[in-house]
């Protein structure tokens, strides 16, 4: 379907309203619902599910430090949007279609609310899943200021339900980041990056198969799901009126598993000030942007000296980053428009600061394991792609088992030839370093040879992280703090189609040693 584009203003999701604040705690209830959204202009109204119906759902903010209990609620109904492979883990014919659970991702959060996959409820809790521990969720917020998001995280359904549209953003607010003078109020805009495929009634359309469907089967999941739309906070290919001066904009990827590499085609730069987890030391400027699924940036564009320009933010990054179908010019390659229409309000005095303060580096001789972690392509009994890491599937016992307390660095070595972002739960990590290795060597021996020094990390890498790209062909190497909680949380890859068909590990915190 084509459609046109910047003919729709960018969305800004509301911030959610407690049910019930008092001084101790904050109390939200949110409620998955199914509606009708308009997501194009020219298009018939789409139905979507949505926390409290909207998609993307309402932004929740809270300051360091507030304690907020969630109810999620599953008020979705029987049937599911799209067809369900039952040939996928945890996603057997005798288990309820329409399941969900919620995941605050790159928060620090206690096991039992962490959203684990097989913690599944469904409509009414009236059926959930082995893990499932209580109904209302808690969060502490001991965490500094950064953009988190929440998204359903249901076993074999992940993909499914996400693409559905449940997913928003979560903010923790902190002084420091106050008192930073940055952008804020309406000049600080969240942009949360999808692609999607519709049909001609308005629809979500995903693929019942994949186009060569070896299997034979159907449905079946896809490798990775490609959509042939952008929309950005719901929208598709909106536009965004500003003023002539900076302003803060919050980008999430949050695609099922396409990267975005983002330009302006003005030629200006990004002022990138923050990572997944909080702000980098130095604000840096930079001429493009690169975003896997689930990584969030914090950047800064000027646009003081740009009156009346139309500004696009295009993309260039192939599918199956970095090897795929080259983006298609006038569609995926093209996010959304800036258009300098709006007089300037008032004088700015906001920021771009040039240092956001230290950050702590932790020493790679203060780790006390070193795990080899393989990402790799395999076959499954039907022929079709199966991506695991360390060569396990879901089901497997435990292998990473960490201490509380203490310091690890895993070695993600990637032998297939997708990029794949790793996400750890409960945990922040900081990259070391990446490094070429012969990939035939290590497939038949098992053994690393190196075939280049270290690379350093990109500037725009280098502050805490909760999701890292693991490039085709080269080890990615992470040091990771475990702490505060013991107890069972998951790692994986976050494209979704990988995540939900085995390339999904649980993984232990245990008291400490
Ligand atoms: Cu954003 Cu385990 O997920
Ligand atoms: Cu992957």
């Amino acid at each position: 379907m084509k459609l046109r584009k910047f003919v729709d203003p960018l969305p800004i999701p509301p911030v959610l309203k407690p049910s019930r604040r008092s001084e101790n705690y904050t109390y939200y209830e949110v409620s998955m619902k199914e509606s009708k959204q308009a997501i194009h202009r020219d298009m018939p109204e789409t139905t979507i599910w949505g926390y409290e119906g909207m998609y993307p759902g309402p932004t929740i903010e809270v300051v360091q430090g507030e304690k907020v209990y969630v109810k999620w609620i599953n008020d979705l109904p029987v049937h599911h949007l799209f067809p369900i492979d039952h040939t996928v883990h945890g996603a057997e014919k005798e288990i309820p279609n329409v399941r969900t659970v919620v995941h605050l991702h790159g928060g620090r959060t206690e096991p039992d609310s962490d959203g684990y996959p097989d913690a599944w409820f469904s409509k009414g809790f009236d059926e959930f899943g082995s893990f499932f521990q209580k109904r209302v969720y808690e969060y502490d917020n001991q965490q500094s200021s950064r953009a988190l998001w929440y998204h359903d995280h249901a076993i074999g359904l992940t993909r499914l339900n996400i693409y559905a549209g449940l997913a928003g953003l979560y903010l923790i607010r902190d002084w420091h980041e106050g008192s930073l003078n940055l952008p804020s109020g309406k000049y600080e805009v969240p942009l949360l990056l999808q692609d999607r495929s519709f049909k001609e009634d308005g629809s979500l359309a995903y693929p019942e198969h994949p186009k060569d469907n070896v299997s034979g089967i159907s449905p079946s999941i896809i490798p990775s799901f490609f959509g042939d739309s952008i929309v950005v906070n719901g929208k598709v290919w909106p536009y965004l009126e500003v003023e002539p001066r900076k302003y803060r904009f919050r980008l999430l990827n949050a695609a099922n598993a396409r990267f975005f590499h983002l330009t302006l085609d003005s030629g200006q730069l990004f002022y990138q000030i923050g990572t997944d987890s909080g702000f980098l030391e130095h604000s840096i400027g930079v001429k493009s942007l690169l975003l896997a699924p689930a990584e969030r940036l914090d950047v800064i564009i000027d646009f003081s000296n740009l009156i009346g320009k139309m500004i696009t933010l295009k993309n260039d990054a192939p599918t199956h980053f970095p090897i795929g179908d080259p983006v298609d010019p006038d569609t995926t390659g093209i996010i959304m428009q800036f258009q300098v229409t709006k007089p300037l309000s008032n004088i700015d005095t906001s920021v771009i600061p040039s240092f956001m303060g230290p950050i702590n580096w932790l020493a790679e001789h203060t780790a006390r394991n070193d795990r080899y972690l393989q990402l790799s392509e395999e076959k499954d009994q039907y022929g079709r792609p199966l991506f695991l890491l360390d060569q396990k599937k879901w089901d497997d016992p435990i292998t990473e088992n960490p201490h509380v307390g203490s310091t690890e660095i895993w070695n993600f070595i990637n032998t297939d030839e997708d990029d794949h972002p790793i996400h750890i739960h409960l945990v922040q990590f900081q990259l070391l370093d990446r490094r070429s290795f012969d990939v035939n060597h290590f497939k038949q021996t098992k053994q690393i040879k190196y075939t280049s020094r270290p690379f350093p990390p990109h500037p725009g890498e280098r502050g805490w992280k909760d999701t890292i790209r693991c490039p085709p062909g080269q080890i990615t190497r992470v040091i990771i703090p475990f702490f505060p909680y013991t107890g069972q949380y998951v790692w994986h890859c976050h494209m979704l189609e990988h995540e939900d068909y085995e390339m999904m590990r649980p993984y232990r915190v245990l008291p400490p040693s």
